[in-house]
């Protein structure tokens, strides 16, 4: 799907939809957050790409253990409203300086905590706006990947895997379709906007394992959304936290 759909759904639909804006943080992104794996710590970078319009990345900027929030994502109407809806949520209870570089725009909260947000697409036609430093602790991609050619979904795996720490996790969360009952795009505003380029689990999956050794798949009820999106409670969707960035063994 172009960029310009995506910022024009934005502008016209997304804030008044009740499937882009459920107004509270994904649950499989709370129960990452509350997993025993990171308990104790205080001091996570965080990375969303394709944020939206904000919740999740909202949400992980609030918990104890983050420190640091990256909100990606190309849509310039989704990441005003991100910003507005941190700045609105913050405003009250911190001290916000904003500052900007080449990166973005970075709220600094109460001098401690940091939240970056930056405009750009990632892909195979795209900069690597992120640098290519492991810096990233916990990475989150919730809906972008079935909108994705493979190209554009094995580039945004690759490079994620070069932004994680030692010990970092991916954590992706998509529709996936069942045999025989795959999602159609739909129709909002004169655009399609639904999802082109969504998998079977399984090639999903193997997605995922062609650049993560140790994958986790769990399946996720999503069934209110996917009744909204396709009218069939059959689809649902695949979360896959893949843990183990070291590289991959050479086949011989
Ligand atoms: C279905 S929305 C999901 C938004 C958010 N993650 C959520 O779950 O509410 C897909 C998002 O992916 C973003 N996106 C599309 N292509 C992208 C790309 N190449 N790189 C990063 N984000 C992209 C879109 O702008 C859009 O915000």
């Amino acid at each position: 799907m172009r960029l310009s759909v995506w910022d024009a759904y934005y502008n016209h639909y997304a804030e008044n939809d009740v499937l882009w804006n459920r107004g509270m943080a994904d649950e499989s992104l709370v129960n990452e957050i509350l997993n025993d794996r990171w308990a104790h710590r205080t001091d996570l970078t965080f990375l969303e790409i394709g944020c939206g319009l904000g919740h999740d990345s909202l949400y992980t900027l609030l918990q104890p253990i983050i420190m640091n929030v990256i909100c990606l994502e190309p849509s310039s109407s989704a990441l005003h409203s991100a910003m507005v809806r941190v700045r609105v949520a913050l405003s009250n209870i911190s001290t916000i300086i904003t500052t900007r570089d080449d990166r973005g725009t970075t709220f600094v909260i109460d001098g401690v905590k940091r939240v970056t947000f930056v405009h750009a697409a990632l892909g195979v036609n795209f900069s690597t706006i992120l640098g290519s430093e492991p810096l990233i602790d916990l990475v989150w991609i919730r809906s972008v990947l079935q909108h994705l050619c493979d190209a554009d979904a094995h580039f945004i795996l690759s490079y994620v895997k070069t932004l994680l720490r030692p010990g970092g996790r991916l954590v992706v969360k998509e529709f996936i379709f069942c045999p025989g009952v795959k999602p159609e795009p739909f129709v909002a505003c004169g655009q399609m906007v639904g999802p082109q380029h969504t998998r079977p689990s399984a090639t999903f999956a193997q997605l995922l394992r062609d650049h993560y050794r140790s994958c986790e798949i769990t399946q996720s009820s999503m069934q209110s959304l996917c009744t909204l999106k396709t009218n069939s409670s059959t689809v649902c969707a695949d979360v896959i936290s893949c843990t183990d960035n070291a590289p991959k063994p050479v086949r011989g």
